[in-house]
């Protein structure tokens, strides 16, 4: 595992200000385990106030869109997002790739947009289930990853995260074994450090998501180049989450 982890909950659409009291509890817990970076990306609406009121946590947005402003009803740049608190965004989520039709042109549009604003980016990628039965989700996730990611990046390993998360493992309770996740990971720090040079090209982290959960996560996360997790589910309740940020420790 990384020098030092980066545990990263995805709340997806859930939450009201009801939920601001689960993040409280996660940052109050996590002030106790600074061996792992701890990060919250909550839904739009909460980011300005999960912002104020945690210390230690870092929070960030879901998405953002690839313009900085303009007549784009209902959607937030990158800026907006900034200026609402959020210090990274999750980009190229599969079930924005699935349920908005985004291409890897417009992902790649969007990290560039996220960078300009100085938001850090978590760049997602994974197989479906059909890919991996093909024996094609090397192939698939590199090529995304590639068609997906700046192509010029300045300070790779500070302002760049990638997430592998296999989409047929997204909320149904079942992984890919620790070997296929390291088979994975080798062939994405390989092609980070042809993208982004030896010493940028080591220092992204690249974490694992899908159905990681707290008696699950000592072992996925002791899989080959796994710098930490991205959590839906589990990240929902403080005691669910931290029992993941507590197996990274
Ligand atoms: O962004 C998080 C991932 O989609 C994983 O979700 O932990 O509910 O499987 P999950």
């Amino acid at each position: 595992m990384a020098e030092r982890p980066y545990i990263v909950g995805n709340w997806k659409m859930n939450g009201t200000r009801a939920m601001l009291a689960q993040a409280r509890a996660i940052d109050r817990a996590a002030q106790n385990l600074m061996k792992v970076e701890v990060a919250l990306a909550p839904p739009f609406t909460l980011i300005h106030a999960t912002h104020r009121e945690v210390e230690q946590i870092g929070v960030g947005a879901q998405d953002c869109h690839c313009s900085s402003d303009g007549a784009h009803t209902g959607d937030i740049s990158a800026t907006m997002a900034a200026d609402a608190g959020a210090k990274f965004v999750i980009l190229g989520h599969s079930e924005r790739r699935q349920n908005h039709a985004e291409d890897d042109a417009l992902v790649r549009a969007k990290a560039e947009a996220a960078l300009a604003a100085s938001l850090r980016v978590i760049m997602c990628c994974g197989e479906t289930e059909d890919v991996r039965d093909a024996g094609e989700a090397v192939r698939f996730v590199t090529d995304q990853l590639r068609a997906s990611l700046p192509e010029s990046l300045e300070r790779a390993g500070e302002m760049l995260t990638v997430a592998y998360e296999p989409v047929w493992a997204i909320g149904s309770g079942r992984t890919p074994t620790v070997e296929e996740i390291g088979a994975m990971h080798r062939a994405i720090r390989a092609l980070l450090l042809e993208l982004y040079g030896e010493a940028d090209g080591a220092a992204v982290r690249i974490l694992y998501g899908g159905s990681v959960k707290a008696d699950n996560a000592r072992e996925l996360l002791a899989a080959d180049e796994v710098g930490g997790a991205l959590v839906g589910g589990a990240s929902l309740t403080a005691e669910s989450f931290m029992g993941i940020v507590i197996a990274a420790a």
